[in-house]
């Protein structure tokens, strides 16, 4: 492994919220993708599902208040990712939510009458310590994806990667050059690609040294099943309810 800052991962967790899919049937699926980052003290709610309800419901069988969280992060301006948005926004007020900056200046204007705090990303930045956003990234929709910094390496969050999963991989390759990559994970958005091209992108996964994958959401049942196949038990089968232990990575 790399240099990388080995830092105390205890109880640094990322929980699914909402997902296409659900591993607990008392949870919802709907959709959409939302997860908890419990990351060095802090908790950050990335993306918001669909729908308020989905989201409120799912928290509350998973003990997650809103209140309890310090950020919200939103990775683009799509439904499926901020339908929740003033259910969190009306629970807590002056949230800080960080969001790329080619959001529509009305979505703004409406997060900020709900006394939201913006932080506006362009480029890759720190937002806060060992959390990192790729910036406001080109590609069909304008993204950005969550950096985060564990002691097994870089795990990479994404909404639906509209950008091209590789290119924001290799993006957060860039970002934090001395660290492995541990864990790319959401909607990898392959739902229209052949078998081909989804195992031509696994194996420049595994060049570039990605050790655990979880594909979800809008990653497509092929994609799904050619990297648990590839990854083996390095795959990790997301829903609603799955609870990614940092510590256990290896
Ligand atoms: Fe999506
Ligand atoms: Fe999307």
């Amino acid at each position: 492994m790399k240099a990388n800052k080995r830092q105390s991962a205890k109880n640094q967790l990322i929980t699914v919220i909402c997902d296409n899919y659900t591993t607990r049937d008392d949870l919802e699926s709907s959709w959409g993708f939302s997860c908890l980052i419990k990351h060095r003290g802090k908790n950050v709610l990335f993306d918001t599902g669909s729908d308020g309800i989905v989201l409120a419901a799912n928290m509350s069988k998973l003990s997650i208040d809103p209140v309890s969280i310090d950020l919200l992060m939103i990775s683009h301006q799509h439904w499926d990712h901020t339908g929740g948005i003033y259910y969190i926004l009306n629970a807590k007020h002056n949230m800080p939510v960080c969001l790329p900056y080619s959001f529509s200046a009305r979505f703004k204007e409406d997060m900020k009458r709900y006394g939201a705090e913006l932080i506006e990303v362009k480029k890759a930045q720190a937002i806060s310590p060992g959390l990192y956003s790729t910036g406001d990234m080109e590609g069909p929709v304008r993204e950005q994806a969550a950096l985060l910094q564990s002691p097994a390496g870089t795990i990479v969050i994404t909404g639906c990667a509209h950008p091209g999963i590789v290119k924001i991989v290799k993006t957060a390759e860039k970002i934090l050059p001395d660290d492995d990559l541990a864990l790319v994970m959401g909607g990898f958005h392959l739902l229209d690609n052949e078998n081909e091209d989804i195992l031509k992108i696994i194996e420049q996964f595994k060049k570039m040294g990605v050790r655990y994958t979880a594909a979800s959401h809008c990653s497509g049942q092929n994609a799904r099943k050619l990297f648990a196949r590839e990854y083996q038990d390095h795959f990790i089968p997301l829903g609603a309810g799955t609870i990614i232990n940092l510590q256990q990575l290896r």
